[in-house]
């Protein structure tokens, strides 16, 4: 029996090499670093989410991308926000009573710029908290990029999520045009593009097909059909990881579908949700079991599972065959992968001037 063992151990061994050989190739052919460090809205753990001290920050660790989630002001200008509103992430409740709960559309630049973006994180996170954070501003795409070409010796790229994109129209167009100007459309791997919506995902190819583009997958509304035929707000389920972490797609041919769709749609890859070993914030459907990577890999998509932070959760989504993780601790996973980060974080928010 023992003979027959270390044979097929061989066998398996080699055939993970060469699936993990496919997807770096996979990776090569698109100029995309394998395996990829993605800066989820800047080094968003240690400063406040995708401000200049986030995104600096991330660029100087050594994250290969900046992630952003690109929305447009009232007044037409790219800026750079993830929620719908602002309530969460700045005074905007102080500074302008009566319209915390309205979209980030509903703000001229100015306004945008006006808010404190950073005072939040220190009251959230009084661990991690520094005073130079107090007044951090909402950061358009322009800025954001003129951070990734700042340090010739540390050139990250950049990877752009329409947010919402319905409530954007034009958005992909617009997106195109600025990209043109600064030049980065001709950079093959510096942009990924990124969407949950297939809609927005057919006009990101239509005006830039030949930068590569991942379709985020997520089960639920608008996503992958729930094998619940739940949504949070009518489970009674009071914590959302725990929610999340009970939900999966209603078969495997739902899940076959959306990967057969991203095909489709020209991706050249998917972003699954992932789950946390400790749950909470940004913990997610499993999307990630091996066989989806599988799934995706024999479909010739590379995977980017978003958003996982502890050491632990990156050695078990490696071990499911992710090709790249997006991550609000790009130091951690540098380390994760060996890859030297160049000092810790706080002495680089030290040297940053924050
Ligand atoms: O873009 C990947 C990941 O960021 C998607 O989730 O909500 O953090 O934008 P979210
Ligand atoms: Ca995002």
């Amino acid at each position: 029996m023992r003979i027959r063992v270390a044979p097929l151990l061989g066998l398996l061994l080699s055939t993970m090499d060469v699936r993990a050989d496919d997807s770096a190739a996979l990776a090569k052919a698109q100029s995309i670093p394998y395996p990829a460090v993605i800066a989820h809205r800047g080094a968003s753990f240690d400063a406040p989410e995708s401000t200049a001290a986030a995104y600096l920050l991330a660029r100087e660790l050594g994250a290969d991308y900046l992630e952003l989630d690109l929305q447009r002001s009232r007044d037409n200008v790219l800026v750079v926000v993830h929620d719908d509103v602002l309530a969460r992430t700045s005074d905007v409740a102080s500074r302008f009573p009566g319209r915390a709960g309205r979209p980030v559309s509903d703000f001229t630049l100015a306004e945008l710029k006006a808010l404190d973006a950073g005072s939040w994180f220190n009251q959230a996170y009084p661990q991690r908290a520094r005073a130079s954070f107090a007044g951090q501003q909402i950061l358009t795409l322009d800025e954001v990029i003129d951070i990734a070409e700042g340090n010739p010796e540390r050139q990250p790229g950049l990877y752009i999520e329409t947010k919402v994109p319905k409530q954007f129209p034009g958005i992909e167009r617009q997106l195109k045009a600025r990209l043109q100007a600064r030049g980065w459309l001709d950079r093959p791997g510096r942009v990924i593009l990124q969407t949950f919506d297939r809609d927005s995902l057919a006009l990101l190819h239509q005006e830039m097909p030949q930068v590569p583009k991942i379709l985020l997958l997520w089960v639920g509304k608008g996503s992958i059909e729930p094998k619940s035929g739940q949504d949070f707000a009518d489970s009674g389920e009071q914590d959302k990881a725990r929610f999340y972490a009970r939900q999966a797609p209603k078969d495997r041919e739902e899940l076959l579908r959306w990967l057969d769709a991203a095909k489709a749609g020209g991706a050249i890859g998917t972003g699954p949700s992932a789950q946390r070993s400790r749950l909470g914030e940004q913990s997610y459907t499993d999307l990630i079991q091996p066989w989806m990577n599988q799934a995706s890999h024999a479909r010739g998509l590379l995977v980017h599972a978003y958003t996982l932070d502890d050491r632990e959760d990156f050695a078990k989504a490696m071990d499911a065959g992710v090709d790249g993780i997006f991550t609000n601790r790009a130091g951690a996973l540098l380390r994760f992968y060996q890859r030297p980060a160049v000092a810790d974080e706080g002495q680089v928010l030290q040297a940053l001037g924050f």
